[in-house]
């Protein structure tokens, strides 16, 4: 037997010891994590745990935020069609680990040939089903420009290699979840109605069940031809005839020109300050970014943290915010391509404590003596939103979307992706009240070329010039309200970002006058002191859905993933 020196034995040791280091890293997740689930190294929070797989994927390949970020859309729009998408549109806002700000407005555009009246009958009123379904409801979609460009830009890894997941997933197919399941059989009727010739959401044979494998073949071609070719694999050649072919199956106005010349845009960021933080969010097109600070403006004077989270000064405070700043963005707000858009006027920390001056503790304001302005209060909730950090700091925040789930339910026949429904996000008839006695406003009326009003607010917020949240959400809407509040149960109730996340939430937006809130939001006797004061508080089923990430003073990253869906907070 070979006698062990004691030279051997510390080898020995030290090759132990470093062998207990490595296969501790090779444990999904443990490399950087701590005791209490924060990780160091970067996060990824998604609708759906196949999205987030894919984004920390590209992470731990040496991918940055943005990479990890075009992989997540790419992939969601195959996990996760009802919002996920090609055939859509977002917005992107991006900081740098230097503190670089941009923000990418990829919003779909009406068609070249669209006009003000188009959703209207011979006698005036609005045909609401035609802005909703079918062809004729979508605009020209912005993801995939916008996703070329964030990576032209920002991205490290090779194109190839970011789109490549979403291509496996469409191909191998992905077993769905429980969720997914009855969302399918749900619209089942609608997939028939609008794609006679067949889609794979169709399952003929039975309804969908729990971790059934959804195969998109068609969306899968189409994927390759947008990594080999880039934008042209998409807004032109085979994918842009087949898109141009199902138009002219349900009237839409979607032409090869108008696909030629969609470009997305690089904005600047709006930015803001509450409480010493700032706040880094999305302009016009977005109503969702002036619209956020100028409540974060409104708010600031009063102790919300001495108040309590949802007691019924918070409530209160923060509704009579929300019904000023809804009636402004109804007012004011459109795509400023087309219309001056207030900004700065909007903006100013002393128009918004001028607005509040006339509210009054002792009783709810009506939204009728509120300034009427014009507003589209149909608004769709089904949007999604993700989050990523990356090792060096980088974030993304994305919200993307078809506009309603499954957007117009027309999935292009060949190339096996679902249209959005954007256009209904127009103002269809501006200056008369819609189908809920609402008033459309004429800074978002139709026009060619034109991008539709969105609530969209992705949003960053940094403090003492650092990261310290990426924070989105979809709900229409109530969009705003959801940012808002989870930045609020953050700084102001100083919840750790699952918490803040999950919290229950409520919202006003001006019109109708009431106050929504989900179950066990409010206790019954803010709900009773609210009610005395002539606040009309309606319930509701979940408001938001957050995917958010906190950066906490020792460097780590939280996630915030909603429980209201499927979705997923990874980290590594
Ligand atoms: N379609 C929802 C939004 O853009 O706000």
């Amino acid at each position: 037997m070979q006698k062990t020196t004691k030279h051997q034995t510390s080898v020995s040791f030290l090759i132990y010891f470093l062998a207990i280091i490595l296969m501790s890293g090779c444990v999904s997740g443990q490399l950087g994590k701590n005791n209490s689930g924060e990780y160091k190294n970067g996060m990824v929070v998604s609708a759906h745990p196949k999205a987030s797989e894919v984004g920390i994927e590209i992470l731990k390949k040496g991918g940055n935020a943005v990479d990890a970020a075009v992989a997540v859309q790419f992939a969601l729009a195959v996990v996760y069609p009802n919002a996920g998408n090609i055939g859509g549109g977002g917005f992107m806002v991006y900081r740098s680990s230097k503190g670089e700000i941009n923000a990418l407005d990829f919003r779909e555009k009406g068609p070249s040939s669209a006009s003000r009246d188009m959703y209207l009958d011979s006698t005036g009123n609005p045909i609401v089903a035609k802005s909703l379904y079918g062809q004729l409801a979508s605009g020209v979609p912005g993801s995939v420009d916008g996703m070329v460009e964030a990576h032209k830009k920002y991205g490290k890894l090779s194109w190839k290699e970011v789109i490549q997941p979403a291509i496996d997933l469409a191909q191998n197919g992905f077993q769905i979840t429980k969720q997914q399941a009855s969302e399918l059989n749900n619209m089942h009727r609608n997939f028939m109605k609008f794609n006679p010739e067949g889609t794979a959401f169709i399952n003929l044979e039975r309804p969908w069940k729990e971790n059934d494998l959804l195969v998109q073949n068609e969306l899968a071609t189409t994927l390759k031809l947008i990594q080999e070719k880039g934008r042209a694999g998409f807004y032109e050649g085979a994918v842009a005839d087949s898109i141009v072919l199902e138009m002219q199956k349900g009237k839409g106005l979607i032409t090869k020109e108008d696909l030629k010349n969609y470009h997305s845009v690089w904005r600047k960021p709006i930015t803001g300050t509450y409480r010493g933080y700032k706040i880094i969010t999305m302009p016009p097109t977005s109503s969702g970014g002036v619209a956020l600070v100028q409540l974060l403006q409104s708010v600031e004077p009063y102790p919300l943290k001495k108040w309590g989270h949802n007691s019924d000064s918070t409530v209160q405070l923060i509704v009579e915010a929300e019904r000023r700043v809804y009636a402004d963005r109804a007012t004011h707000l459109g795509d400023p391509d087309f219309y001056a858009v207030p900004v700065n006027e909007l903006l100013n920390p002393d128009y918004n404590k001028n607005r509040m001056s006339t509210f009054n503790w002792s009783a709810a304001t009506p939204s009728s003596s509120v300034l009427a302005g014009n507003v589209n209060g149909k608004e769709h909730e089904e949007t999604t939103h993700f989050s990523i950090v990356d090792r060096e700091g980088n974030a993304v925040s994305i919200t993307t979307t078809l506009n309603g789930s499954y957007g117009s339910f027309v999935v292009v026949k060949g190339a096996g992706f679902l249209m959005n429904n954007e256009m209904d996000d127009f103002s269809v008839k501006p200056g008369a009240p819609n189908m809920y006695g609402l008033v459309g406003g004429e800074a978002n009326s139709i026009a060619p070329n034109k991008r539709m009003l969105s609530s969209m607010t992705p949003s960053i917020v940094e403090k003492d010039n650092k990261l310290f949240m990426v924070v989105g959400t979809p709900g229409g809407s109530t969009i705003i309200t959801s940012v808002f509040q989870t930045i609020i149960n953050v700084i102001d109730f100083e919840m750790p970002m699952q918490s803040a996340v999950a919290a229950k939430k409520f919202h006003h937006q001006w019109l109708p006058d009431e106050v929504y809130a989900e179950k066990d939001a409010l206790d019954s006797l803010t709900t009773e002191k609210l009610k005395a004061k002539g606040y009309k508080i309606v319930l509701r089923g979940g408001i938001g859905r957050v995917d958010a990430i906190l950066k906490t003073k020792w460097g780590t990253y939280q996630g915030g993933a909603d429980p209201r869906g499927d979705d997923k907070a990874i980290g590594y």
